[in-house]
């Protein structure tokens, strides 16, 4: 069964040659399906067979500077879309943003990729942990086809700052329980786990059966590593 590997590029490169050389030296026959997300700015411009965003606004068009619509996102050939990730939480996005945002995606028919795990502490036991992920995911997943919604587990004490080799992830015995929770009460398409996802973490996580995929950040951005973690 294939897996979902889905890159979350973050802001980064700094310029477009840089991300048009990485999305050209991530290979298109990875034996798992591989989406990648680089910055909004460059999405027109970086050929890979699965491309998405990493944002989007929940209006198709109107008065909203600076936004960017899931309309455009589908026009530009975009497949699936980040909402409610961590670092938008911390500026500002609310429960109910991201489900505005949810819903924005499936009228485009833009598989939106919804993270959850805001606000988790790595002291957390696996029950306060659902009690966080109930809190979130009941309102963005409101009056939403959770079927049609990638959720990603990402709790946010994991994610790395930029380098998933110094930092540690989260228990993959513990994400997969979360999917398990996540798939039993919402009815999720698909769980994936997302945070300090490495060469040497990724397979544990991609071997769990409930974990559907993964959701890397910093070694997405090293070709060597990531090419090795989409063939596991
Ligand atoms: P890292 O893999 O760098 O921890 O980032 C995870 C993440 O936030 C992906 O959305």
């Amino acid at each position: 069964m294939k897996k979902l590997i889905i890159a979350n590029w973050k802001l980064n490169p700094t310029t477009l040659k840089d991300a048009q050389k990485l999305a050209a030296s991530i290979s298109v026959k990875a034996k798992n399906k591989v989406v990648l997300c680089p910055p909004t700015i460059y999405l027109s411009n970086i050929q890979y067979p699965n491309i998405g965003a990493q944002d989007c606004f929940w209006a198709d068009k109107g008065p909203h500077t600076g936004q960017t619509s899931p309309a455009q996102l589908k026009d530009l050939g975009v497949k699936y879309c980040i909402v409610g990730h961590s670092e938008k939480r911390e500026t500002g996005d609310t429960d109910e943003m991201v489900n505005g945002k949810v819903k924005a995606c499936l009228a485009q028919k833009i598989t939106p990729v919804l993270c959850v795990g805001f606000g988790t502490t790595v002291e957390q036991d696996d029950l306060e942990v659902t009690d966080v992920l109930k809190k979130q995911l009941n309102v963005n997943l409101a009056g939403v086809d959770a079927s049609q919604v990638v959720v990603a587990y990402e709790p946010v004490w994991a994610i790395s700052k930029g380098n998933p080799y110094l930092t540690r992830a989260a228990d993959a015995e513990h994400a997969e329980k979360m999917a398990i929770f996540i798939k039993t009460r919402y009815k999720a398409g698909k769980v994936i786990y997302g945070a300090s996802v490495n060469v040497n973490n990724a397979k544990g996580f991609l071997s769990q059966p409930n974990i559907d995929g993964i959701l890397p950040g910093g070694v997405s951005l090293i070709a060597k590593d990531f090419n090795q973690i989409i063939n596991m």
